[in-house]
């Protein structure tokens, strides 16, 4: 369980790219405490300088500020490195309905220039953040891969994308490529401003602050939640599978079922409010429940994920009543 005990060859090199975003810089940080080398490539687009300040004296973190569209800055940020963790994108569902050539310029092309990249580089294994979005409109629970629906947006669009072009790179290349299928992740350092914050951080705040979050829809919709430290095992554990795990993509979530009505009533008992929530209009793109089974990435990957939600949220709600 966990990933306290992994162990890699002495003086590891990996690069993060998204290093400043909220699963990179969690990732920064276990490589870090581990004893490894992390490079952090990232172009603050989304991410954040002070996630970068945290590591920044640390002799083994280094700071790279570039953007993964630029071939070139991918192939210097991949010299001598052994593992890959991408995860720069831009998230967001809406968003992505907005700017749908961003997306495909930033989500896919960035991606597949780190996969050339890292082929041509001699890198060992390139652990890459795909989505549960892949799974669509597949109304059938819990999601496993391999029976995926019909793709609700451009975001969705490019993270299935990223795992096709992964696939042709370990086919025809032979780069031991992960996908990663993350399912709602939250946790320390998750943004909680702006309109594209994801829930729980959101919520969180308005929630300290005396205010009113809106819940878009009824509320009755429920998604797989899954703690950061459950991401962290996935991603690490990935880069120590084997060649027969290469070339696939894995769910990567705790296997619970977490209802938005039920975390919110949770979240204000936990912070001690009384404050209803505003119900709005439900989201386009948004599906109205999702949960995983986790068997493929159990199997594959000896993941073995120890952080609930229950015992995720505690922890994440300590973290912003401290650090908002
Ligand atoms: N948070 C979730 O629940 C969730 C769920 C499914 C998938 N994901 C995926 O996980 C990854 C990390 O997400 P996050 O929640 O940490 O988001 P985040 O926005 O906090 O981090 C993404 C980071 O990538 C950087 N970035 C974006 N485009 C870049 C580019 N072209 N070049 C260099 N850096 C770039 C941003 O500056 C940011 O630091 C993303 O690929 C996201 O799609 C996240």
């Amino acid at each position: 369980m966990g990933y306290q005990n992994i162990s890699f060859p002495k003086g590891s090199l990996f690069l993060v790219t998204g290093g400043a975003g909220f699963i990179g810089s969690n990732l920064c940080e276990a490589i870090l405490k581990l004893g490894y080398r992390v490079r952090c490539l990232d172009d603050l687009s989304t991410g954040k300088q002070a996630n970068v300040d945290l590591f920044i004296d640390d002799p083994n973190y280094e700071f790279v500020k570039g953007d993964i569209k630029d071939l070139e800055t991918c192939m210097k940020a991949c010299e001598g490195v052994d593992y890959v963790l991408n995860q720069a994108a831009w998230g967001s569902v809406p968003r992505s309905i907005e700017m749908p050539l961003f997306y495909c310029a930033n989500n896919i092309m960035g991606t597949l220039n780190m996969l050339e990249a890292a082929r041509q580089k001699g890198v060992k294994k390139f652990v890459y953040a795909s989505s549960s979005s892949v799974y669509g409109d597949e109304p059938v629970l819990p999601k496993k891969e391999g029976r995926e629906g019909n793709l609700l947006s451009p975001y969705a669009v490019s993270k299935r994308a990223d795992e096709e072009w992964a696939k042709q790179y370990t086919r025809h290349y032979g780069l031991d490529t992960y996908g990663l299928r993350y399912f709602n992740v939250f946790g320390r350092r998750q943004d909680p401003n702006g309109a594209y914050a994801a829930v729980i951080p959101k919520f969180i705040k308005l929630l300290l602050n005396g205010e009113r979050p809106t819940i878009n829809g009824d509320g009755k919709q429920s998604r797989d939640f899954t703690y950061i430290e459950n991401v962290i095992e996935a991603n690490l554990k990935a880069c120590l599978a084997g060649k027969e795990a290469a070339g696939q993509a894995y769910n990567v979530a705790f296997g619970g079922r977490e209802y938005l009505n039920d975390i919110y009533k949770g979240l204000t008992e936990a912070l001690g409010v009384d404050i209803e929530p505003v119900y709005g209009p439900d989201r386009a793109g948004d599906i109205k429940h999702s949960n995983a089974d986790i068997s493929k990435a159990r199997e594959l990957l000896g993941y073995d994920p120890d952080w609930s939600f229950d015992r995720g949220i505690k922890a994440a709600i300590e973290w912003y009543r401290n650090n908002l």
